[in-house]
């Protein structure tokens, strides 16, 4: 059965995900291309209370690998109950962070090690890797004084971490980059907005000829 194609999303803090992605949505319903947009836990009621656990500023006693073994299980929901069947509907999957930022957070700033957090999250994700990465990269502390100056967003436990720990995030991108070119596709996203996406745009036009 043909398969439709997954696109991730990924980025540090303030990289302006949220604002991508509603510009990929409008150029995808321009072309009347048939699509899903969501995020990781993606409203999915079992995903919501994992990570309700996760980001809760409370559980400060959170062991690292808890923390990765949770992510990687309400990633295996998200993925059972929404990815998959949009995939075999053969639709284009929009989706906001994936393994990538387990790999980064996880394996890489919280030191658990990147091999490690793979091989819990082979478990969870099988053989549904994104077929498209797009990383937004972004300097963590111009990335933090945006989020401080958006008054909207809700702070939660990650967010707390001082910037030491969201440029260790950074070089664990930077590392997965490395490792996988034809996959993850870097973007500046320290420039203009409509810049950022006139080069994902190229990125989109690529993938779905
Ligand atoms: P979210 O509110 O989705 O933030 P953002 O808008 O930056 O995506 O919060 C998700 C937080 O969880 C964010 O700090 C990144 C972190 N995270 C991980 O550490 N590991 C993961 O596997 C995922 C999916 C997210």
């Amino acid at each position: 059965m043909k398969q439709g194609l997954f696109i991730t999303l990924e980025g540090p803090e303030g990289s302006g995900k949220s604002t991508v992605i509603k510009l990929i949505e409008g150029y995808l319903k321009e072309r009347n291309i048939e699509f899903i947009s969501t995020r990781e836990p993606g409203g999915i009621e079992i995903s919501e209370q994992i990570r309700e656990i996760i980001l809760n500023k409370n559980n400060t006693a959170m062991d690292s690998r808890t923390e990765a073994l949770l992510y990687a299980a309400a990633r295996r929901q998200h993925l059972a109950e929404r990815v998959i069947p949009a995939l075999e509907e053969n639709k284009i999957v929009i989706c906001d962070r994936f393994v990538d930022s387990s790999l980064a957070y996880q394996g890489y700033a919280r030191g658990i090690g990147m091999n490690q957090v793979m091989e819990i999250n082979k478990f969870a994700i099988d053989k549904y890797m994104p077929n498209l990465t797009i990383y937004l990269d972004i300097d963590p502390k111009l990335g933090l004084e945006r989020i401080s100056k958006n008054k909207d967003r809700e702070v939660n436990r990650l967010d707390l971490e001082k910037l030491d720990f969201h440029k260790r995030v950074r070089e664990g991108y930077m590392i997965l980059l490395k490792e996988n070119p034809d996959r993850i596709k870097s973007i500046d996203a320290s420039r203009d907005i409509l810049e950022v996406f006139d080069d994902i745009k190229k990125l989109l036009k690529n993938i779905l000829k």
